[in-house]
């Protein structure tokens, strides 16, 4: 099997994410802002997408090739693009989807700026959701 490899998309490429995400009838968007982070095999394989807020950043659109689950890819690639941050990262994700995050490191409850905040009590209202955080020390 080809070699996986973990990297930003460079800034021309980033259409390549939402074709992905198209390509899985996945109705993710990648940010318009921020970096985008892929996995890639021949193809992307995984995808994500971290954005700037307050001081630290919200990761979202994490997203893995159906066929291609349960190989620790998303939390491979979770891992690379959380590394060089420098700063507390945040997410919003279903109760379910708890200890596969706690795997890479992320805690229930954190301090979330309140933009986030805000962001968590309107989304909140129609599916059930959880707000988690790693910070920089926890990833030592
Ligand atoms: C959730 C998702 C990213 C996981 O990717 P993956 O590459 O299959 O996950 P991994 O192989 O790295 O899984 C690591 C661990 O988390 C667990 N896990 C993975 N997906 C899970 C899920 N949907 N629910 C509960 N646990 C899960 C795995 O069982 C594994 O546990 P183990 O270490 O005890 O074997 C992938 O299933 C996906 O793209 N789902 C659809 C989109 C989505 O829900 N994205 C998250 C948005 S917040």
């Amino acid at each position: 099997m080809p070699d996986l490899h973990f990297s930003p998309l460079a800034e021309p490429l980033r259409p390549l994410l939402n074709k992905f995400y198209r390509l899985h009838n996945s109705p993710m968007r990648a940010a318009s802002e921020g970096q985008l982070w892929v996995a890639k095999r021949e193809g992307i394989v995984a995808g994500l997408c971290l954005t700037p807020v307050a001081q630290g950043h919200w990761l979202t659109g994490l997203f893995v090739d159906p066929a291609c689950r349960g190989q620790r890819i998303g939390t491979q690639l979770v891992e690379h693009a959380v590394a060089p941050i420098n700063g507390p990262v945040w997410l919003f994700c279903h109760p379910d989807l708890q200890t596969f995050y706690e795997g890479v490191g992320f805690s229930i409850d954190p301090l979330l700026p309140q933009s986030l905040t805000d962001r968590l009590a309107r989304y909140a209202r129609t599916k059930p959701l959880i707000a988690m955080g790693i910070e920089p020390l926890a990833r030592d």
